[in-house]
């Protein structure tokens, strides 16, 4: 067996800020409610004609990592790409990204695990490395949410929440032992399956069949988000999964120097800090920027955390991950 360690990462935003004074003009809703429930100030939108989408997004990302990492797109043996908001209902981003990169051929696969997607995008292409298949994985987490949202009164408690943008890292064979990513551990939980989705367009819900149907009441086109379930079960699976990651490597919570969760709700995240008593300079935030970045949320924080220079060679980094599905998993990395 192999080592595998993460040796570049890159994020990418678009530039259009969105306030939540500015989301207050299109629906009922205001900068205190969002601050108070969410920590988010602002977000990330595409607009039209800004030349972006979801997998250019994530090539963005992704150059960037590849320069950090010191290789040339041709060298990724692998593409993963984690995203619930795809360009096209089929083929994947890893395709439209492999083109974009002028990759000749490489497999490419995508993950549908959302806000999980990261993390279980990191564990499969650390499997792959591990086991000796292939020495640079390229991983992408992206998102392309606000063309889908419901920007009406209806869909606040939704619409307020999410972001645009995407992060990549590069997943490489290691020569130091002990170095790198130490494990990850994945769940899901299907049973709450539709506490956090977005049912059509789908094979359940063609759009020429809801047209005939006449939907208005009742258009399952925007996500829908069952807010309390979500929040009580994130807490629980967070510091759950957070500790069978430790419990495995025979670490403690006390040996953690960044713990870096998703960005799901900043209340979610100091609910996690109280928990395990940790220190401000030990969490990693930026949803308060950002808002909800699903797939991109972890790169995104993982990259602006290691640009700031608060993760250091030799620290215990933890990465956490809860979103539909339910889905969950963490990533225990010594840098
Ligand atoms: C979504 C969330 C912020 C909503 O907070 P909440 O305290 O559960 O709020 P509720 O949905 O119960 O709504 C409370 C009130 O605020 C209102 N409200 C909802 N969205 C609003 C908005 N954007 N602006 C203003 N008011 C809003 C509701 O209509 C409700 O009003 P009422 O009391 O008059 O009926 C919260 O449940 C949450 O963070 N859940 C976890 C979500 C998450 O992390 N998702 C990502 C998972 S990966």
């Amino acid at each position: 067996m192999y080592q595998s360690k993460i040796s570049g990462l890159g994020h990418y935003v678009p530039e259009n800020v969105v306030t939540n004074d500015q989301l207050a003009e299109r629906i009922d809703t205001n900068d205190a409610w969002i601050q108070e429930r969410t920590g988010i100030k602002e977000r990330r939108h595409i607009v039209k004609g800004d030349g972006n989408s979801t997998s250019v997004m994530g090539v963005k990302a992704a150059k960037i990592a590849i320069e950090r990492a010191g290789i040339e797109a041709n060298d990724i043996g692998l593409i993963i790409f984690a995203t619930l908001s795809p360009d096209m209902y089929f083929p994947g981003g890893g395709v439209q990204v492999q083109d974009m990169l002028e990759i000749d051929t490489c497999p490419a696969l995508d993950v549908r695990n959302q806000c999980s997607g990261f993390v279980y995008a990191l564990s499969t292409a650390d499997q792959f490395v591990k086991t000796g298949m292939y020495e640079h994985v390229l991983v992408i987490g992206s998102e392309h949410h606000s063309g889908g949202l419901d920007f009406t009164d209806r869909g606040r408690s939704v619409s307020v929440i999410f972001g645009d943008g995407a992060g990549a890292a590069i997943v490489s064979r290691s020569e130091s032992d002990g170095q790198g990513i130490l494990s990850t551990h994945l769940h899901s939980e299907g049973k709450h399956k539709d506490e956090l989705a977005l049912q059509g367009p789908s094979t359940r819900y063609w759009v020429p069949q809801i047209l005939k149907e006449n939907p208005q009441e009742n258009i399952p086109y925007f996500p829908y988000m069952n807010g309390q379930l979500v929040f009580k079960n994130a807490v629980v699976r967070f510091s759950e999964v957070i500790k069978e990651g430790l419990d495995a490597n025979g670490l403690d919570v006390s040996d953690i120097d960044m713990l870096i969760p998703h960005q799901a709700n900043l209340r979610i995240s100091q609910f996690i800090q109280r928990k395990f008593g940790l220190r401000d300079d030990q969490v990693f935030n930026n949803i308060q920027k950002f808002g909800n970045t699903t797939a991109a949320s972890i790169p995104i924080a993982l990259t602006e955390a290691w640009e700031a220079g608060k993760i250091k060679k030799g620290d215990l980094v933890v990465l956490a991950a809860f979103g539909s599905g339910f889905t969950w998993g963490s990533v225990i990395i010594r840098w």
